[in-house]
């Protein structure tokens, strides 16, 4: 991590969702604060700030992790992702986001692009979740409106299209190697 003394501040690159972008950041200055005041992306919420909620869940270098708990600084020169570029458009959500979409798993949104970004991150690395697992992610995250159901309803559900894909592409693949 760069290494800043005063208090003014400097220059901070990141790739986020695939484009270079620079803001200046001070010593103390929240990624999230960052993301939302800097380079105007506010899709990233902040709710606890302490690391409870959730909200500011987004991704760095693929990883999920929260915002509120990571600087500016420690975010320079790396790949972060946050909720806008989780689908390719507006007009072609994510399987995850077509999921949550079909089974009312939100209600004001507050939550849910942590819970899309947690989700996100560990469906890749854990595509056949049982529901254990799946509930154990979603204690790391805070919604007061929607309730749970819907929320572990459309998980499981964008996790089983997910893997329904994937072993269609690589049928495809394999049909066209031969
Ligand atoms: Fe980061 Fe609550 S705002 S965990
Ligand atoms: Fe409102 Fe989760 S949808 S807090």
């Amino acid at each position: 991590m760069r290494r800043v003394t005063s208090e003014e501040p400097v220059y901070v690159t990141i790739e986020l969702n695939g484009r270079r972008m620079t803001g200046r950041a001070t010593a103390r200055m929240l990624l999230t604060d960052f993301l939302r005041r800097e380079l105007g992306a506010t899709g990233t919420h902040v709710g606890c700030e302490h690391g409870v909620c959730g909200a500011c869940t987004l991704r760095i270098d693929g990883v999920a992790q929260r915002g509120c708990l990571t600087l500016a600084l420690q975010a320079d020169g790396r790949k972060v992702d946050t909720i806008e570029g989780l689908s390719a458009s507006k007009d072609a959500l994510s399987a995850l986001q077509k999921a949550f979409h079909r089974n009312h798993a939100l209600q004001c949104g507050y939550c849910t692009p942590g819970i899309l970004m947690s989700f996100s991150d560990f469906l890749a690395r854990n595509p056949d979740p049982d529901e254990r697992e799946v509930r154990e992610v979603l204690g790391g995250h805070i919604c007061r409106c929607t309730g749970y159901a819907g929320l572990m309803k459309a998980l499981m559900e964008a996790a089983a299209e997910m893997r329904r894909v994937s072993s269609e592409t690589t049928d495809a693949e394999l049909a066209k190697s031969q």
